[in-house]
């Protein structure tokens, strides 16, 4: 019996040894920083090799804009969060370093599954130099706001496609008591007595930000609060289900009116994030550029409704299935028009995958961007490879042409960089896309699903003058 012990504890040291060394290596992987000749490096480059077909499988991870509201809003809660399918990206990372900083517990079971307890964070000690480095930092204000009945936060940063403001998130916090000041870069929340009240805010534009975070803050409001002209996104439904899993009461999420009747607490529990719908069409839009088949595995079909239609107009073939889709392209691609619209409208984060397969397809396509005032510095990038395309304020007018060539090229941000990466892949010869970082954000290990679908991509790195002199 106890040798069986004894066999049974061996087996059981090796193998959480070698899982922790798994993970280490993975973790070492991630941070993409390598060390070779005494020099630490970090990843800045892919070296594309394109004219590959795309085939075979690929699994599609948690949804970016889900995970990095629902991170955030686990600072509501007392008591510990499990939150499952968390995608390994450099923003979820960066806003469960700003809560540990806080003084939240946050326990990393495995890749993609964390424990949070934000029992004992205090609002002291927000990093400000982390939070103005992403655009999700806003849901810190209704966060901070809805748990101590104060927030501080700098502005936020993140993608630059124009002006991104937050009178919206200001008016939904203002709405619900709270005096809210915006100077020297930072943004002030003051409820009387620290206590938020519940209100009607009718939103003056469609936002999903300020949707998400008059929600989390009015989760624990004193009485109701009606959000009129809401978005409708998948992801503010995962939010509001994440706040229901843990007691809140939120009722109408997907619809443009969302009631909350606030709680007095939110107790900890666990909850699986919904798979991303925009990493899922860059998919689509890759093999579409590329041609091949290939089955997108962990996803919800009716979040890809726009973006199906869309791709079958063009000639691409779609099969649905309750968790995946197949997705195949044979012959040529046909041109399309795209407007792109908040949820259930083709996706604004869609728009730059899918105008870079429309720089293939016969003929003129339009594009006209619908959200966003500026969100086509990419196209200067496709230019680079031989896209013929002229953009006039929120149109762009794209001329097919048979093939595109391999340059050096830029990612301007996390989706433009999505772009040129399906540019490469498609492309004649070798691209080399800079600022990878930018992807890094918003995909997991977009390099490994790549090539293991067929792409032919390298990651390389320079040195990194600070960490070499370091080492
Ligand atoms: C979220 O940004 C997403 N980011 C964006 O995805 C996405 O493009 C956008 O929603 C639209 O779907 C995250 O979720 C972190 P908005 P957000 O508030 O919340 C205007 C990606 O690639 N507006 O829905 O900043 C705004 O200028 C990123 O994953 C105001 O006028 O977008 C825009 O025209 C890029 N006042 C429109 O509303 C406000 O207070 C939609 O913005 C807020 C927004």
């Amino acid at each position: 019996m106890i040798d069986t012990d004894f066999a049974f504890m061996g087996d059981y040291v090796l193998f959480s040894f070698g899982y922790y060394l798994s993970l280490r290596v993975s973790y070492i992987m991630r941070c993409a920083i390598f060390s070779r000749h005494g020099k630490v490096y970090h990843l800045d480059k892919y070296i594309i090799r394109g004219g590959n077909p795309l085939f075979g499988e690929v699994e599609i991870s948690g949804a970016k804009n889900a995970a990095v509201a629902i991170i955030p809003a686990a600072l509501m809660v007392e008591g510990v969060c499990r939150i499952e399918n968390i995608p390994q990206i450099s923003d979820a990372d960066m806003l469960l370093t700003i809560l540990s900083e806080m003084g939240a517990k946050v326990r990393t079971i495995n890749k993609n599954t964390v424990e949070i307890d934000c029992t004992s964070v205090c609002r002291e000690g927000a990093p400000y130099d982390l939070m103005r480095k992403i655009r999700a930092s806003y849901y810190l204000i209704g966060a901070m706001l809805g748990r101590f009945g104060s927030a501080k936060t700098t502005m936020p940063g993140g993608c630059n496609f124009g002006v991104r403001p937050i009178d919206q998130h200001i008016k939904g916090m203002t709405a619900l008591g709270a005096h809210v000041e915006v100077k020297g870069g930072f943004v002030y929340a003051e409820a009387p007595n620290g206590v938020l009240t519940g209100n009607k805010v009718y939103l003056d534009k469609v936002s999903v930000g300020a949707t998400m975070n008059i929600m989390i803050a009015a989760s624990k409001a004193q009485g109701k609060t009606t959000i009129e002209n809401a978005a409708r996104e998948p992801h503010i439904v995962d939010l509001a289900n994440f706040l229901n899993s843990m007691g809140a009461d939120v009722r109408g999420a997907g619809t443009d009116t969302i009631k909350i009747y606030g709680v007095e607490k939110l107790h900890g529990g666990t909850y699986t994030i919904i798979p991303d719908q925009i990493e899922a069409g860059t998919y689509m839009a890759a093999v579409a550029a590329t041609g091949g088949e290939i089955t997108i595995k962990n996803v919800i079909p009716k979040h890809l409704d726009c973006i199906s239609a869309k791709l079958r107009e063009m000639g691409v073939e779609i099969d649905e299935y309750p968790d995946y889709v197949v997705v195949r392209r044979m012959g040529k691609l046909t041109r399309a028009n795209v407007k792109t619209q908040p949820y259930p409208g083709f996706p604004t984060d869609m728009q730059p995958q899918i105008s870079t397969v429309l720089c293939l397809a016969e003929g003129t396509s339009v594009v006209t961007e619908g959200v966003w005032d500026n969100r086509y510095k990419y196209i200067s990038e496709l230019k680079k490879m031989g896209a013929e395309v002229q953009v006039d304020g929120k149109t762009a007018v794209i001329e097919g042409v048979p093939f595109l060539t391999g340059a050096p090229v830029a990612a301007c941000d996390l989706r433009a960089g999505a772009a040129v990466v399906i540019a490469g892949l498609c492309a004649k010869g070798e691209t080399v896309v800079e600022d990878v970082s930018y992807i890094e954000r918003g995909y997991q290990d977009l390099v490994g699903k790549l090539n293991n679908l067929g792409a032919d991509i390298v990651c390389v790195s320079e040195p990194d003058e600070y960490t070499s002199a370091v080492v």
